[in-house]
C-alpha cells in the first residue's frame, strides 16, 4: 500500500485540487484508489481555519470544467500521525515544508517534497502559489499547474512502485 498525502494551508483551494486530480488520472490509467486498494490517496492543511469545510468554490468550480468532481472532499488538519502512516507528504509551498517540519518527528522529513519537484519541463515554477485571495483566473493557472505536477507525481510514482490495475 501507497499512501500519499496532499499538504496545502487551508486545505481548501490547492491540495483538495491535487487530490482530485491526481486520483482523477489514476482512474484514467486504470488503477483504483481507497482502503481496500494499494494506493490511498488523502489531503490536509497545516491551518485548522477550514476544518470540515468543502473546497472553495473557485477550486470546485475549476475543477469541474476538467472534469474533477471535489464535492466530497472536506477539509481537515494534518496531525504528527500523518508522517508515520503516511509514505509521501506532498507540499504545495516551502511555507507548508516549514509548518510540516514544525510537526513531523525528524525521522520522517525524507517523507516530505514539494509537488513541483516532480513537474517535468516546468521552469521556473517551483511552488504552487496561494490563489485564495486572488480573482478566478489565479485559479485556473494554478489548476494548469497542479496538474503539470500531478503527471510527473505520477510518473514517478509508476517507476518505484509496482501498482496493481483495478
Ligand atoms: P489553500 O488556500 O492553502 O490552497 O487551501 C488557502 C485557503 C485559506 C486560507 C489560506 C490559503 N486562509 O487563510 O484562510
Amino acid at each position: 500500500m501507497i499512501r500519499i498525502l496532499f499538504v496545502c494551508l487551508g486545505n481548501i483551494c490547492r491540495s483538495p485540487t491535487a487530490e482530485g486530480i491526481f486520483r482523477h488520472k489514476l482512474h484514467q490509467n486504470g488503477y483504483r484508489d481507497g482502503y481496500l486498494e494499494n494506493i490511498f490517496v488523502d489531503s490536509a492543511g497545516t491551518g485548522d481555519w477550514h476544518v470540515g469545510q468543502k473546497p472553495d468554490k473557485r477550486s470546485r468550480e475549476t475543477a469541474l470544467k476538467h472534469g474533477v468532481d471535489l464535492d466530497d472532499l472536506r477539509a481537515r488538519q494534518i496531525t504528527r500521525q500523518d508522517f508515520s502512516d503516511f509514505d509521501y507528504l506532498i507540499a504545495m509551498d516551502r511555507e507548508n515544508i516549514r509548518n510540516m517540519k514544525a510537526l513531523s518527528p525528524s525521522d520522517q522529513y525524507h517523507k516530505i517534497t514539494l509537488l513541483m519537484d516532480y513537474a517535468e519541463d516546468c521552469p521556473g515554477i517551483s511552488e504552487v502559489p496561494d490563489p485564495y485571495c486572488g480573482g478566478m483566473d489565479g485559479f485556473d493557472r494554478v489548476y494548469e499547474i497542479i496538474e503539470r505536477g500531478c503527471d510527473g507525481f505520477l510518473n514517478n510514482i509508476l517507476t518505484h512502485h509496482d501498482l496493481r490495475k483495478g
